[in-house]
């Protein structure tokens, strides 16, 4: 069936092909699940009654939201932890004596494949709700062989049927879980030498992730993984420059990796580096906010260096508990100093940048995928001003309006 979206507020597309990424009073078609054209209202032509006429009522669509950076299937809760650093303990202390990730993976150990996979179902639910329409998942909360796979086929029984699309990665250089602690290159053998070649074997994930920090992993110790898990044809990103800089930022250039994330310590240089790069930036405000810490990242110097900068949530118990989409918004406005419209890019465009994904999602360009959320405001600009309302009304992934409810 082919759609047409009419009487468009405002339209922002992205479209590359299009110096202006907003047509004000549009029109959208869809065909067979893919954006066919869009235009302005008044030069739309006579359209074949075969269309599904949708009047969006002077309302905005943008293309859906990309969350490129998730850890979103995990058991349990750190509410106590939360207490305890707001009065002064730190995220570094707690991890090292046992607690943050530890916790997180004690108690995901402990799930059944059907507790995890409920948390995630009611976890994607939420994020569709805000318009999520693609959503990266990590693993990283197992890492023993057993539990990383059962995260890992969790995740693959969402992708396989679930109408949102999900992308995995395979996070197993989370932290060195610890049965390994006093022998760390064990570790980094079981995830190079079998958990990557069998996850590549039994399509379990896309992409493989490392957390590189002094108290995960070492800038070597990610190469290695980094140039396993791209002789296995996965694709590459990483955690890094987070608490402390690391240098993770000039390993993801070398190696082409599809992003860097966190980035709270990046510099100049590091900045020039991405900037002749591929590697997009990912900025996780939420968990900047997340950790009581002002370093916000100023994209401002990115963007005029000429990084490619997107946006996500960083889901999950310890650093960023939190899903709020418009929230992510308005942090990326006041915090990061991005214009509401380049955070829509972030969460869009470049977002799907961010996940290799940018030939067939992202924006609202021909040949795409229709992708597409009508908001309830006519100005984008309300989105981040909203302060973590969802502007959502609906939500159409492949061409298809998806229940909310
Ligand atoms: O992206 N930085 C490492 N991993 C997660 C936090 C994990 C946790 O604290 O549970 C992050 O912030
Ligand atoms: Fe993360």
């Amino acid at each position: 069936m082919e759609k047409i979206f009419i009487n468009i507020g405002t339209l922002i597309h992205f479209d590359e092909n299009s110096t202006n990424p907003i047509v004000e009073n549009g029109y959208l078609i869809v065909k067979n699940g893919v954006i066919d054209s869009y235009g302005k209202m008044e030069e739309l032509e006579l359209i074949s009654e075969n269309y599904e006429i949708i009047d969006v009522d002077n309302k905005l669509i943008t293309p859906g939201f990309i969350d490129c950076h998730t850890h979103l299937i995990f058991a349990g809760n750190r509410a106590d932890e939360f207490q305890r650093r707001a009065l002064g303990e730190s995220y570094e202390s707690i991890l090292q004596n046992g607690g943050g990730i530890h916790h997180t993976v004690s108690a995901t150990r402990a799930a059944t494949f059907g507790e995890l996979l409920k948390l995630a179902q009611i976890r994607m639910k939420k994020s569709l709700r805000y318009g999520v329409t693609t959503c990266e998942i990590k693993s990283g909360y197992g890492l023993d062989e057993e539990s990383e796979l059962k995260i890992l086929e969790v995740a693959k029984i969402l992708k396989k049927h679930l109408k949102q699309r999900v992308e995995r990665t395979y996070l197993g250089a989370h932290v060195v879980p610890k049965e390994f602690k006093e022998n760390r290159n064990k570790y980094i053998d079981l995830i190079c030498n079998k958990m990557i070649p069998f996850i590549k074997e039994n399509d379990l994930a896309e992409s493989v992730d490392v957390f590189i920090e002094p108290t995960a992993f070492s800038i070597d110790e990610a190469e290695t993984i980094i140039k396993t898990a791209q002789n296995y044809q996965l694709k590459t990103k990483l955690h890094t420059e987070q608490l402390t800089h690391t240098g993770g930022t000039q390993l993801g250039v070398k190696y082409n990796s599809l992003s860097v994330d966190h980035l709270e310590e990046i510099t100049r240089d590091d900045i020039e580096l991405l900037s002749k790069s591929n590697t997009v930036a990912v900025l996780l405000p939420i968990a900047t906010l997340f950790a009581n810490k002002n370093n916000f990242i100023d994209a401002r110097e990115m963007l005029t260096s000429g990084v490619r900068v997107a946006i996500s949530t960083d889901f999950n118990p310890g650093s960023a508990h939190s899903q709020n989409i418009p929230l992510l918004l308005s942090l990326a406005v006041l915090k990061n100093r991005l214009t509401p419209l380049e955070a829509l890019k972030g969460i869009t465009l470049n977002a799907a940048y961010a996940l290799g994904l940018n030939k067939e999602l992202g924006s609202l360009e021909k040949g795409k995928k229709a992708d597409i959320l009508i908001h309830n405001i006519s100005d984008y600009k309300m989105i981040p001003y909203s302060m973590g309302d969802s502007t959502i009304e609906q939500v159409f992934i492949d061409g298809e309006k998806i229940c909310l409810k």
